[in-house]
């Protein structure tokens, strides 16, 4: 057995807003861990046949998260896999009691300038079309950090390479396993 063995029996769920890295730093970690990789907006994607602006023009953000909340629902009932969670998805009280139930929750937080850089520099987020991304973080934070801290695990990654995220999380997760396993 090695010393990740235990991390790899639930799935591991990244939430927290845009541009945390819930799927760039949830990809490496899933490489580090040996565990498969699914991110819950392509999932999306695949299944309604569009891209997410495309679902938000032409469906409306209330169909988005019903099949946010199916696709999610049934990649819980998969083998276990580090799965990035739209930011959104978490604040879904269905969605949430699923991976509180199914999963460990991973709340990835970082300085909202930060994640406005970040955000700034992609046009794939309907949330932000026309508005200044610091703006929506700023309201964002307030409504969801309070849901968000949820999670069973919060990672403060600052602005950190990605590598150096995806450690921190990896000794996170062990001592969150290592408690809740006696
Ligand atoms: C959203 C975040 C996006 C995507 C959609 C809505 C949100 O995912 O699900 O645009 O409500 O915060 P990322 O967090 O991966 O950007």
């Amino acid at each position: 057995m090695d010393r990740f063995e235990p991390l790899r029996r639930r799935t591991i769920a990244l939430v927290g807003l845009m541009g945390v890295g819930k799927s760039s730093v949830g990809r490496r970690l899933a490489n580090a861990l040996g565990m498969g990789f699914r991110d819950a907006d392509t999932e999306v994607e695949a299944a309604a046949g569009r891209s997410i602006p495309d679902i938000f023009a032409e469906l409306g953000e209330a169909e988005f998260r019903k099949g946010e909340r199916r696709v999610i629902a049934r990649l819980l009932d998969e083998e276990p896999v580090v799965l990035a969670t739209g930011g959104g998805a978490f604040m879904d009280p269905a969605t949430r009691a699923l991976i509180k139930a199914k999963a460990v929750s991973v709340w990835l937080k970082t300085d909202l300038e930060v994640l406005a850089r970040r955000v700034g520099r992609k046009d794939n987020r309907p949330l932000l079309v026309g508005k200044e991304p610091i703006e929506v973080l700023r309201t964002q934070a307030e409504a969801r950090y309070p849901t968000y801290a949820q999670a069973d695990i919060t990672v403060e990654t600052g602005d950190a390479a990605h590598h150096v995220s995806v450690d921190q999380i990896l000794r996170a997760l062990s001592a969150y396993v290592e408690e809740h396993s006696q």
